[in-house]
């Protein structure tokens, strides 16, 4: 077991989130919703940048899943088409779909604290071995939930005091309890510990020494009466906790003006439902065939327990989904297609691969219906040295079709003229976060340069960056605003571009840098003579000249359009 933190200068773990979340707010990427009011916890807004990125993210997935999909595995042309459902359905849908009985999550409370988490996070708890101490005696120095398969450990670090922790592990070095491994955090990536969160006490941004006081799972039958022993994780206290209660995640509202159960109905909490609600009107509308996918974006919302980590997990957020359906034989081929499909496009966003990873559920963890699933994961800076999800891939049979045929009574099997056949789709799921893929892209971006003014760039892939290009006159006189302007309008049709004439050129370029801007042009005397501009690369700060007439066509060769 390795002590020290991995050397990643540039990865994830070099990254810090307060860091990332400030620029985010100073540069215009994301505000808090209802900021003037105090805010409103797990809801975001996208400000001027952000939405372009959003944007950015959101086209790039629909070109290349509906307008361009891939070619599948035999090299033959995909289709699929797209589709834009209702938020709000009738809420007999959720009760087919299962989310109206089963999208619970059970909820426990301190009840001193008032502080919420989820029960099910609560299947062991840390206990921390001391000589001379029993464990009422310590204090709770920090907490982590941690993955392990199926099994979230939502682990207290408890400790007289940090440096008697620290004393005790290097005296006692305990490897195991109860023949479980104890993690050394920095050792975790190895051992599949997917998530932490929630460490109180960091030191800067190098937590090592906490997470070097080692965290021991016990494993605990976690049961109701269980939770009466289960300190709390908030205080270690015995006895705070309630019993867990089940917590439905969709959003309740009315329709029409009498509120009775009459009227009760869902915001969608995933968009892919609607999706198959209009199977049977795209095959009858469309000239599609099976094997073929239906691509949908869009707001779904879920009243998560805790939502936390910016903006990973909110109570509105957008997702990208697409149904592939399939004949059954087929649906492990598809499903291989499609995992590996979905890695390599996150890649081709600029997303580096040591901060992906595939992790396939194991059976445990997979709905009763599914017989696969894999999730895209990301190396986020709140997870490092750990991944997080981003998108998941699922095998869902013909699970939804069925559920949905049975309590509609409409009739939704397809026949399949070449087998001559008739039947219900299998299904293949590609599901994923458009709002998560936005803090992905912000977390990869984020590069810290000590030699920059700002020091710190936004490194998007062309193709994501909110502003592709700006223009800069060097002074605000001698003919060179209307050069520039003349610039800026040619260019502004075919692209995202700013005008800037303000302040010295160095703060403009800073500006652009915490931007993720790629290309800056700037209008100089020499313009004037001979009608060059310089163009300086946000990457290397480098700088070369060429000529006005040819601005266009450099962000064409460089950006595409
Ligand atoms: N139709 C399948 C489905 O909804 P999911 O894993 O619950 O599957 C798919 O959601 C994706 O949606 C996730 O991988 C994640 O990127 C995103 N997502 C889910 N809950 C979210 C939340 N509360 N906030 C932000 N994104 C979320």
């Amino acid at each position: 077991m390795s002590t020290t933190a991995p050397e990643t200068p540039n990865t994830s773990a070099a990254k810090s989130m307060e860091d990332i979340v400030a620029l985010c707010k100073r540069r215009g990427f994301i505000f808090p919703a209802s900021e003037i009011y105090g805010g409103i916890n797990g809801f975001w807004d996208f400000g001027p940048l952000g939405v372009e990125l959003k944007n950015n993210l959101r086209d790039a997935w629909w070109h290349d899943m509906v307008r361009c999909p891939p070619a599948g595995p035999d090299g033959e042309m995909l289709t699929i088409v797209g589709l834009d459902s209702a938020i709000i359905q009738n809420p007999k849908v959720w009760e087919a779909s299962g989310h109206v009985g089963g999208f619970n999550d059970p909820m426990v409370d301190d009840k001193e604290t008032k502080q919420r988490f989820r029960a099910d996070h609560l299947w062991g708890v840390v206990q921390l071995e001391h000589p001379d101490r029993s464990y009422d005696d310590m204090v709770v120095i920090g907490n982590a939930l941690i993955s392990e398969g199926r099994a979230n450990l939502l682990c207290s670090f408890v400790a007289p005091s940090l440096g008697e922790a620290i004393e005790f592990l290097e005296t006692a070095k305990p490897k195991a309890v109860n023949g479980l491994r104890i993690h050394n955090v920095w050792d975790v990536p190895e051992a599949g510990v997917s998530r932490l969160d929630g460490i109180l006490l960091r030191t800067g941004d190098t937590p090592k020494t906490l997470f070097d006081c080692v965290a021991i799972p016990v494993p605990l039958a976690v049961q109701e009466r269980d939770f009466e022993y289960i300190p709390s994780p908030f205080t270690g206290k015995r006895g705070a906790l309630t019993a867990p209660r089940q917590f439905n995640l969709m959003f309740k509202t009315h329709r029409g003006v009498l509120e009775d159960d009459e009227s009760l109905c869902y915001l969608r909490p995933e968009t892919a439902q609607g999706i198959f609600l209009n199977f049977k009107n795209v095959i009858d509308t469309q000239r599609v065939k099976v094997p073929f996918g239906i691509a949908q974006i869009g707001k779904a919302f879920r009243n998560e327990v805790t939502p936390r980590n910016y903006i990973f997990r909110s109570r509105e957020f957008e997702q990208m989904e697409m149904e592939f359906f399939c004949h059954e034989s087929e649906a492990k081929k598809w499903y291989d297609f499609w995992v590996q499909t979905r890695l390599d496009w996150w890649k081709s966003l600029g997303i580096s691969a040591d901060n992906l990873q595939r992790r396939d559920h194991d059976a445990a963890e997979l709905a009763h219906y599914s017989t696969a699933c894999a999730d895209v994961e990301y190396r986020y800076p709140f997870t490092s040295p750990g991944f997080g999800e981003l998108e998941g891939i699922a095998h869902r049979g013909c699970f939804d079709l069925t559920q949905h045929q049975e309590h509609s009574g409409a009739k939704l099997a397809y026949f399949d003229q070449e087998r001559n056949e008739h039947y219900l789709p299998h299904v293949i799921e590609p599901a994923a976060g458009l709002s998560r893929g936005v803090l992905v892209l912000l977390c990869e971006a984020y590069t810290p340069d000590p030699e920059r003014p700002s020091k710190v760039y936004m490194k998007f892939h062309p193709r994501m960056a909110p502003i592709k290009a700006a223009i800069f006159p060097l002074v605000a006189k001698e003919g060179m605003p209307e050069v520039a302007q003349k610039l800026y309008d040619e260019l502004r049709t075919k692209y995202a571009v700013q005008l800037d004439v303000k302040q010295n050129i160095g703060k403009r370029y800073a500006r652009m840098d915490e931007a993720g801007t790629p290309y800056c042009f700037t209008i100089d005397g020499q313009t004037l003579e001979d009608q060059t501009v310089t163009v300086r690369e946000r990457d290397t700060s480098s700088q070369e000249r060429i000529n006005i007439d040819q601005v266009g066509s450099y962000l064409a060769e460089r950006i595409g359009g």
